[in-house]
């Protein structure tokens, strides 16, 4: 049995397997490879692409999806071992993990960080205590990575780009008006890497660093292939030569449970916005971002509404890789 918690412990190979999958899926159509099985998708935070594509991708292969908030209609979980439940939560992950596996062919979990300390936020608890007691795959819809967004983000450089080996890709910090989560562009950095692209991460200074494990990652996948990673505070040098720019907001590490401190530092960067000025410095970069994205905060409407911009197209190819995902993990693939 194997799961999808991050592409980290899936090779190139393996992944490129996944992405020729999902183009075929996309390209032909397929049959109901899961016809009859089911999914639990388990929801500790909100959700549009994620639950939509996944739901419409298991009812298109023939499955069932089951959609689950614990806490709000579902039960609240405990995740600790050894827990004294006499708390919120009415029931331990080690029966919840176990009852749906008892149900369902896959469980996939989506659930961000507290934001009130990294060092614990960084084990990913959540999706780690489905993962050791579940018996049927567990795929991460967004924990500390989001490596569901990895795969539809490479699919749609090679439909745009073709071949993406050498590439400049920039991965830019942008202004939000509160921390978000870091893993979009942790798993930004970790894909690109992965597949052989010169990655720079631009951020406005040293405290908006990824966590080690994914950096020292990235520099391992560039050593590999003979390519680098870059960190970059200066925005003219970073876009020069880009050939894609991906932008995410996220919140500084050393502030987790402080943010208030972090406040002035993030409102002085307002100007890390991607405007047109700083996409002609580029070659001809394609643009994208994950979504969701407010409009003139992180990227300015003649950005999102320009040619090359392909976050529409990155967010509709999360159908088809999670199709590709879900028959590989849990079915026949077929085609
Ligand atoms: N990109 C992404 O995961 O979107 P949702 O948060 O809407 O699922």
């Amino acid at each position: 049995m194997r799961h999808f918690l991050t592409t980290e412990d899936w090779s190139a190979d393996e992944l490129q397997s996944l992405l020729d999958l999902a183009g075929r899926y996309k390209r032909q159509g397929h049959g109901t490879p899961l016809d009859g099985k089911s999914i639990a998708l388990l929801f500790f935070n909100p959700s549009m692409r994620t639950r939509t594509s996944f739901e419409i991708g298991a009812f298109q292969l023939g499955a069932h999806a089951v959609v689950l908030q614990p806490g709000s209609d579902a039960w609240p979980i405990a995740f600790d071992d050894g827990a004294v439940m006499d708390g919120k939560a009415e029931e331990h992950v080690a029966e919840v993990a176990r009852v749906l596996s008892s149900y369902c062919d896959i469980i996939a979990v989506r659930a961000f960080p507290a934001f009130e300390d990294w060092s614990v936020d960084r084990q990913d608890n959540t999706l780690d205590a489905f993962a050791r007691y579940a018996t049927v795959p567990v795929i991460n819809m967004e924990t500390i990575v989001h490596p569901c967004q990895e795969l539809a983000l490479m699919l749609t450089l090679q439909e745009k780009l073709g071949t993406v080996t050498n590439r400049k890709f920039l991965l830019t910090w942008t202004y939000h008006p509160r921390p978000l989560n870091t893993a979009v562009a942790n798993s930004a950095l970790l894909i690109a890497s992965k597949f052989g692209m010169n990655v720079t991460l631009l951020c406005p200074n040293e405290d908006y660093r990824l966590d080690p494990r994914f950096m020292d990652a990235a520099q391992t996948s560039a050593h590999a292939a003979g390519t680098t990673v870059e960190i970059s505070h200066d925005i003219e040098s970073a876009y020069t030569g880009a050939e894609v720019v991906y932008a995410k907001s996220w919140g500084a590490l050393p502030y987790f449970g402080r943010w208030e401190d972090e406040k002035p530092v993030r409102d002085a960067h307002r100007h890390f916005i991607v405007d047109e000025a700083k996409m002609a410095l580029t070659d001809d970069a394609i643009f994208s971002h994950c979504l969701p994205l407010r409009r003139n905060v992180k990227a300015t409407d003649a950005v999102m509404d320009a040619d090359y911009c392909v976050a529409v197209d990155e967010a509709a190819n999360r159908l088809h890789v999670q199709k590709a995902l879900m028959t590989t993990l849990a079915g026949d693939p077929g085609l």
